[in-house]
C-alpha cells in the first residue's frame, strides 16, 4: 500500500494545502497504519515542504483513496471499513464493471445511455456480438487505467482487426485475420467470465487516435452535486484507450467536441452531459449510500449520442490541470475538503438544535 499512497502524494499536499485554507487538518494514513483508534499518519508541514510522521488518533472524517491493486489490500480495507463504522466515510467502493452495469440497467433514465455488455461466456458467443456490433471492447471487470482491454473491429466481410493492450498496459501489435484466424487468436487469449464485453462506440478521429470525455461531479460545501468540469481526452497514436495513464494527452472539452460538430449542438451535448451526470449520480447514491464524487468516462459518437462508458468512485482530477484550468482543478481538490465540513456539520446539527431549545 506504500506505493500506492506514494502516486498520489503531490495530490495530497494540494489537499492539505486547500484544507488550511478553510481549517481542514489533513492525515495520509493507509489501513496497515493504523493501531487500534490511532493512526501513524502523515501530515504535510508546508513551512518546511516536507511530510512529518506521528501517531495521531483516527481523524472523525476519512477521504478513502486507497486502490485495491490486491485482494488483500481490498479486505485491509473493508476490515477497517468495518471496525471504524462510527466514522464518516465520504465515499464507499461500488462494483465492478459487470455489476455496475447490471445496477444501472435498473433504470430506465440510464440504461438508453449504456452501451450493450455481456459477461464473457465463449468465443462463439463473442464472435455473434462482435458481427451483430461491427465493433467491441472486450475489458476485464476489475481492470483500471485501460489494462487488458481488447478492439476488435469487422473492418470486412470476412476480415477483422484486433488490437489492444496487454495487462501492464503495453500495446499489443494489431492483429488483421479472417473469422477462422479470429477464432483460434480468441481461444489463445483465454478469456473468462472475468471479462466484459461491450459494443464499441466509433471514436477514431481523422488522425487515427481515439478519444473520449472524463466529467467529474462532486458534492459541493452544501451538500448537493455539482458538475465542477469535463475534459477531453486523446489517446495516444496506435492506442486504443484514451486513459492518460497510458499516454492519453487532455484536452478542453469544447475544443475536442469543436473537432466533429456545430456549436449549436455542442451546447446540446454538454447539457445532455450534465444532467445525464445528476440522473446518475442520484441514481448510485440511492443504491450505494452516500457519495463525494464521480469520475464519468463519456463517449459521444459521431451522431452526437452520448455515452457512459464507466464510472469511477475514485477519480483523479488531473484532467484539469493538464489543460491548464487551474481554478476547476482547485475546485476538483477543495469541495471534497468543503463538503466534508458540511458532513460534519449536519453530524453536529442535532446537538445544537437542543443546546437552541434548551436556552429559549
Ligand atoms: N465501448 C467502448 N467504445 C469505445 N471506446 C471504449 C469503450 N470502452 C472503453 N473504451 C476506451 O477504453 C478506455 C478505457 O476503458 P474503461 O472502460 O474506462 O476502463 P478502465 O477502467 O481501464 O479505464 C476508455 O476511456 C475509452 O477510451
Ligand atoms: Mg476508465
Amino acid at each position: 500500500m506504500g506505493g500506492s499512497r506514494l502516486e498520489e502524494l503531490a495530490f495530497f499536499k494540494r489537499l492539505s494545502q486547500e484544507g488550511r485554507k478553510i481549517g481542514v487538518q489533513v492525515e495520509v494514513f493507509t489501513p496497515g497504519d493504523v493501531r487500534g483508534e490511532s493512526a501513524r499518519t502523515l501530515t504535510y508541514v508546508p513551512e518546511k515542504g516536507t511530510w512529518m510522521r506521528k501517531l495521531a488518533p483516527l481523524p472523525p472524517i476519512i477521504y478513502d483513496r486507497c486502490r485495491y491493486k490486491a485482494a488483500a489490500n481490498y479486505q485491509m480495507l473493508k476490515a477497517f471499513r468495518n471496525r471504524h463504522s462510527k466514522l464518516i466515510f465520504l465515499s464507499r467502493p461500488l462494483a465492478n464493471k459487470w455489476s455496475m452495469h447490471q445496477t444501472l440497467s435498473q433504470s430506465t433514465e440510464i440504461k438508453p445511455y449504456l452501451p450493450a455488455t455481456v459477461r464473457y461466456t465463449s468465443v462463439p458467443d463473442l464472435l455473434r456480438f462482435l458481427k451483430k456490433h461491427k465493433l467491441i471492447y472486450v475489458k476485464p471487470k476489475n481492470g483500471t487505467g485501460g489494462r487488458g482491454i481488447l478492439r476488435i473491429e469487422q473492418v470486412g466481410a470476412d476480415r477483422y482487426l484486433l488490437q489492444g493492450r496487454n495487462h501492464s498496459r503495453t500495446i499489443i501489435s494489431p492483429f488483421r485475420a479472417n473469422e477462422r484466424q479470429l477464432e483460434i487468436k480468441l481461444h489463445s487469449l483465454r478469456l473468462s467470465p472475468d471479462y466484459v464485453v461491450q459494443q464499441g462506440i466509433p471514436l477514431t478521429l481523422r488522425d487515427g487516435r481515439v478519444h473520449d470525455y472524463r466529467l467529474l461531479i462532486q458534492k459541493n460545501g452544501q451538500g448537493e452535486w455539482e458538475v465542477t468540469g469535463c475534459a477531453g481526452r486523446i489517446g495516444p497514436h496506435r492506442s486504443i484507450t484514451s486513459n492518460l495513464h497510458g499516454g492519453g494527452s487532455a484536452v478542453p472539452q469544447d475544443r475536442l467536441l469543436g473537432y466533429r460538430f456545430s456549436p449549436d449542438k455542442i451546447t446540446g451535448i454538454k447539457n445532455e452531459m450534465n444532467n445525464f451526470a445528476h440522473k446518475l449520480a442520484d441514481f448510485l447514491e440511492g443504491k450505494f449510500g452516500k457519495l463525494c464524487e464521480l469520475g464519468m468516462d463519456i463517449a459521444v459518437d459521431p451522431k452526437g449520442g452520448v455515452w457512459l462508458l464507466e464510472v469511477n468512485p475514485k477519480p483523479s482530477r488531473e484532467v484539469f490541470r493538464r489543460i491548464g484550468q487551474h481554478g476547476v482543478y482547485q475546485k476538483a481538490v477543495s469541495r471534497p475538503l468543503e463538503y466534508a465540513l458540511w458532513m460534519s456539520k449536519q453530524k453536529k446539527a442535532p446537538l445544537s438544535e437542543e443546546t437552541k431549545t434548551e436556552s429559549n
